[in-house]
C-alpha cells in the first residue's frame, strides 16, 4: 500500500514524508546558462508542470506548461520572438499568460481573452528562481543574501536530482550522525550535537565535529581554520552551514512530487581557505578554483552520490514500510520535520 497522503498522514514521519514546500518563497530551478535563447524547458514544482524559456530578448519568462487553446504542454513547442508558441495550432503566447497571437483563421471570433498563470523570474547566484506561490508576496520575499557569491569566492555548484522527498535531503544535510556513510570520505567525525533552536521558521544546529579529514585535502586547507565546529541552519525551505566562517553550503530543494526533488548546492570557501602544499603560502585562486573542478570529480560528487544512494533507500523503505514506527535519536531531526509539516498546514491553509 502506498504511504498515505499529507491528509491521512498520522504520525509526524508520514506527515513530513508527504509535505510540500510553501510556494510563496523563490526556488531555484535551473542554472542560468542551461536556458539559452530561443530555449524552453519544462520545470516541476510539486506537481505543476512550469514552462521556461527565454525570448530573442534573452528575458527568461515562465508560465503554465498547458496551451490556452487545448492544454497541450507548451514545453513541447517553441519561441518566437518574446512569445512561446504551442506545437499543434500554433497559438502564441506571451510572457504573461496572454494569447498573443492565433496564426490561423479564427471564424470571425476575438482571441480569446482566457490566459494561463504566469510566474515572476529572477536570476542570481547563476541561478534561475521562480516564485511559484502569490505573485503579489514576490516583492516582499526575496532569494537568500548569500555575500560570498558577490564576493565572488571560489565555489561549486551542483545539481542532481534524487529520487527522494525534499525532507529526506533536508533531514541528510543536516543530520550528522550519518558519518557512517561517509566513512570512505570522512567530511565529518564524531559529532555532537551543541546547539538546536528553533526560531522564526528556522531551526539552527551546530555540532562539535571534526570537518574534513581526508588526507589530500589536509594537504591544501588552511591550518588556521577553525574546523572544530559546524554551524548549519534549516532556514525554510533552504538549507546552509558555515565552519569556521571559511567554508560554506547552501543547500536548494526544488520539490518534484513525494519521491522526487531537485537540489542544488553551492559550496563555498574562502579566497584564503587554501595554501600551496607544504607552505603557508596562500594558493592563487585561479589555482583553487582549478583544483576545486577536481575536486569536485573526485570528492564532492562521490560524497553527495553516498547520500543520494542513502536517500533514495530511505524512499524505497519508506514507500514499503510507512507504517513501522521510525525510533528518531537526534532531536534536530524532529525540529526539521516539524517546520516543514507547519510551513506545509500554513500553506494549505
Ligand atoms: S492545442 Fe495549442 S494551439 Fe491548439
Ligand atoms: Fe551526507
Amino acid at each position: 500500500m502506498a504511504p498515505p497522503d499529507f491528509a491521512n498522514a498520522r504520525t509526524r514521519h508520514q506527515k513530513a514524508r508527504s509535505a510540500g514546500l510553501h510556494p510563496d518563497y523563490w526556488y531555484p530551478v535551473e542554472w542560468d546558462t542551461a536556458v539559452r535563447t530561443g530555449q524552453v524547458v519544462e520545470i516541476v514544482f510539486w506537481k505543476r508542470s512550469i514552462a521556461l524559456f527565454r525570448g530573442e530578448d534573452g528575458v527568461l519568462r515562465a508560465v503554465d506548461d498547458r496551451c490556452a487553446h487545448r492544454q497541450l504542454k507548451l514545453s513541447a513547442g517553441q519561441v518566437k520572438g518574446c512569445n512561446l508558441v504551442c506545437l499543434y495550432h500554433g497559438w502564441e503566447h506571451d510572457g504573461d499568460g496572454k494569447i498573443a497571437h492565433i496564426p490561423h483563421d479564427t471564424f470571425g471570433k476575438q482571441v480569446p481573452k482566457s490566459r494561463i498563470t504566469s510566474y515572476p523570474v529572477q536570476v542570481r547566484y547563476g541561478l534561475i528562481w521562480i516564485f511559484p506561490g502569490n505573485p503579489s508576496l514576490a516583492g516582499e520575499k526575496s532569494v537568500p543574501d548569500i555575500p560570498e557569491m558577490d564576493a565572488r569566492w571560489p565555489s561549486v555548484p551542483v545539481d542532481a536530482t534524487w529520487h527522494g522527498h525534499h525532507s529526506m535531503i533536508i533531514d541528510n544535510v543536516s543530520d550528522f550522525t550519518h558519518a557512517y556513510l561517509h566513512e570512505k570520505y570522512r567530511p565529518f567525525s564524531d559529532p555532537v550535537l551543541t546547539r538546536l533552536e528553533s526560531r522564526d521558521d528556522k531551526v539552527f544546529v551546530a555540532y562539535r565535529t571534526k570537518v574534513g579529514g581526508d588526507p589530500k585535502t589536509e594537504l591544501v586547507l588552511n591550518p588556521a581554520i577553525d574546523r572544530g565546529s559546524i554551524e548549519l541552519c534549516y532556514s525554510y525551505p533552504y538549507q546552509w552551514s558555515d565552519t569556521g566562517g571559511k567554508i560554506k553550503h547552501w543547500c536548494f530543494v526544488l520539490p518534484i512530487d513525494e519521491r522526487r526533488t531537485r537540489v542544488f548546492f553551492l559550496f563555498l570557501f574562502a579566497p584564503d581557505a587554501y595554501r600551496l602544499p607544504f607552505t603557508r603560502i596562500r594558493m592563487p585562486l585561479p589555482l583553487v578554483r582549478g583544483m576545486l573542478r577536481l575536486a569536485k570529480r573526485a570528492y564532492i560528487l562521490p560524497l553527495l552520490d553516498q547520500d543520494r544512494v542513502a536517500i533514495e533507500a530511505e524512499q524505497e523503505g519508506h514507500e514499503r514500510y510507512h507504517d513501522q514506527p521510525i525510533p528518531e535519536l537526534n532531536p534536530a531531526v524532529q525540529e526539521f520535520q516539524r517546520l516543514t509539516i507547519s510551513k506545509w498546514e500554513e500553506a494549505l491553509a
